[in-house]
């Protein structure tokens, strides 16, 4: 199967710029699963919560969401999103995935970076694992999540073999720790971040670029630079990350000792 990732600089607040850029960079794709970046249609240095508010969608609902499954349908791809998700007068920051029959998933965001809790609540959905195309396991994080190794271990344990990571990364890390994320979970990782800076109420954020798709040894099968935009795909044998063998002895999983472990 092909997996993506796709990396911009979205435009604060500007939705309709935003899913114009997205539809551009994904009309002539060809791919089975592609990652969008964290919070890609509206934007990241909130100041209020208004702001937020007049971004926010419904899950399942809304110009990002009809968008981008007309073109999950129309290029028969799994599209996975961030997006700043409204439930009630609560926000969450949340990421949906979205299969070409127009079923949908979500996901919201378990640990909140810095200044996202002045504005989000923390995500309540836990860590899932959804089948797409014949059985492939996928599941989903967002950004800073990545910081919490139990995240990835409890996709992983949960039977997931590609963990589909939509970012907005600012702290220097993320892209080395994702390696080992893989590596002790024998995963496959996609991470799509965004680039660029935004300055909103006198707050400068910069984003990181780098997105990459890793194998099951934390290896990188391709990467964008920090200031690049497009796509980049690769060809996987998703089974790959059934195999959790480390020696001949030795086995990622069977081997744990949970017993012992203080969690
Ligand atoms: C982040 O979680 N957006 C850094």
């Amino acid at each position: 199967m092909k997996i993506s990732a796709l990396q911009f600089a979205p435009r604060f607040l500007d939705k309709n710029y935003n899913l114009r850029k997205i539809k551009q960079l994904l009309d002539k794709l060809k791919t089975d699963l592609i990652v969008l970046p964290e919070l890609c249609n509206s934007g990241y240095v909130f100041a209020t919560p208004e702001e937020v508010f007049s971004v926010a969608e419904e899950a399942g609902k809304g110009e990002t969401y009809f968008t981008l499954s007309e073109i999950a349908n129309r290029n028969n791809c799994n599209i996975v999103y961030g997006y700043p998700e409204l439930d009630g007068n609560k926000l969450f920051n949340s990421c949906m995935l979205i299969m070409p029959d127009g079923k949908f998933y979500n996901y919201r965001k378990t640990h909140l970076f810095n200044r996202e809790k002045l504005f989000f609540s923390p995500g309540d959905t836990g860590f899932q694992v959804f089948s797409i195309l014949d059985n492939i396991k996928i599941g989903m994080m967002i950004c800073f999540d990545w910081q919490f190794p139990e995240a990835a271990r409890t996709l992983a344990l949960a039977g997931a073999q590609i963990i589909c990571h939509p970012a907005n990364l600012v702290l220097p890390w993320c892209q080395q720790a994702m390696k080992i994320r893989c590596l002790e979970n024998r995963v496959f990782a996609v991470t799509a971040n965004r680039i660029g800076t935004e300055l909103n109420a006198g707050e400068k954020v910069s984003f990181t670029g780098q997105s990459q798709i890793l194998n099951t040894k934390g290896e990188v099968l391709s990467s964008l630079s920090v200031n690049e935009e497009g796509t980049i795909t690769v060809e996987i044998n998703s089974e790959e990350a059934n195999d959790k063998t480390v020696t001949e002895r030795n086995d990622a999983f069977k081997d744990r000792r949970p017993e012992f472990y203080k969690l």
